[in-house]
């Protein structure tokens, strides 16, 4: 029974000294990072509570704060307010979620993540384009000058982020081109080898698949009315074209020569047209 209760004491004990050294140097670390002192390379998230940004602001102005705290009063679908602690007399912060979802339970905990700034409504319009805020004037006066999050996450207790992007359903016709995409890739690298190894049979039947492929491009942006891209894949038509008629003619130097400048027209269009997504996955821009 004795060493029983002894176990249970020293446990406690020893969670809470783990506890306690964590709280003391994250503290010195947000503390040295808040005044300049050994500022770290890229962006870091600064965990810290609502009554710490609510009181020294200064420290956390234009960093990516990771604040736990009970959602005090939902003021708009994307904005509302947290709380350190309602038994506590704390100022409540503001939190503007641009791609909020969900509803947020009151007094329910929430971890918000985002940059940390004064509250003011020009402040929010150039660093959130395309946002309109909808917050009754009495709210803006009541919050202006005032730490505020802009959120690009609101976790709440079931771990569900209400403000994560959801990106639109892809149209059919996009469906449909992202096919064609991915079957590129794999033939243009066949179609590199088989000019590597002057493989005329086969530089035919790549040639032929890409034709088709860079022709389904672009009637696709065609369609869409985005015209460098429609240019860009009948230039890529055209190279492939030319690959086609060098292999069938053993010019394997001019034919390798195209497959570079098609590469590098795949790139162009790429970094005007094509966006990555946070999950990875590509979609036309
Ligand atoms: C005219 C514009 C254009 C050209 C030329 C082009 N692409 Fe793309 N490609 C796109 C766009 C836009 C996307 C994003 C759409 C998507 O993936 O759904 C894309 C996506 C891709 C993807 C990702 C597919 C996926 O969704 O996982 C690959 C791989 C790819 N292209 C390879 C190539 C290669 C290799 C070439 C050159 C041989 C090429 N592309 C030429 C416009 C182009």
């Amino acid at each position: 029974m004795q060493l029983h209760g002894w176990r249970r004491i020293s446990f406690c004990g020893g969670l809470g000294l783990t506890v306690g050294v964590f709280v003391f140097t994250s503290t010195m670390a947000l503390r040295a990072q808040g005044r300049g002192g050994g500022a770290p390379a890229g962006p870091v998230l600064v965990p810290l509570t609502a009554a710490s940004l609510e009181s020294h602001p200064d420290l956390y102005i234009g960093q990516t704060v990771a604040v736990t705290a009970t959602v005090e009063k939902n003021l708009n679908g994307t904005a509302f307010t947290v709380d350190q602690d309602k038994t506590k007399s704390t100022k409540d912060v503001l939190v503007i979620a641009p791609n909020m979802t969900g509803t947020l339970d009151l007094n329910s905990y929430v971890t918000v993540i985002g940059e940390a700034v004064m509250f003011d409504p020009a402040t929010v319009a150039s660093k959130l384009k395309g946002y309109t805020l909808s917050l009754a004037p009495d709210v803006v006066e009541k919050y202006r000058g005032k730490p505020a999050i802009l959120a690009t996450s609101v976790i709440n207790a079931a771990m569900t982020d209400l403000a994560k992007k959801v990106p639109p359903p892809m149209s059919p016709a996009e469906v449909e081109f992202s096919k064609v995409m991915k079957q590129v890739s794999p033939t243009f690298t066949a179609l590199r080898q088989a000019t590597e190894g002057s493989d005329a049979a086969a530089v035919k039947t790549k040639t032929a698949d890409l034709k088709k492929f860079f022709t389904d491009t672009q009637a696709f942006f065609k369609t869409r009315g985005t015209a460098d891209a429609t240019g860009w894949a009948g230039d890529a038509a055209k190279l492939v074209a030319d690959i086609e008629t060098a292999g069938a003619t053993g010019k394997w130097d001019a034919a390798k020569a195209s497959a570079t400048t098609l590469n590098t027209l795949c790139g162009t269009c790429h970094t005007a047209h094509r966006e990555r997504l946070d999950d990875g996955t590509f979609r036309v821009k």
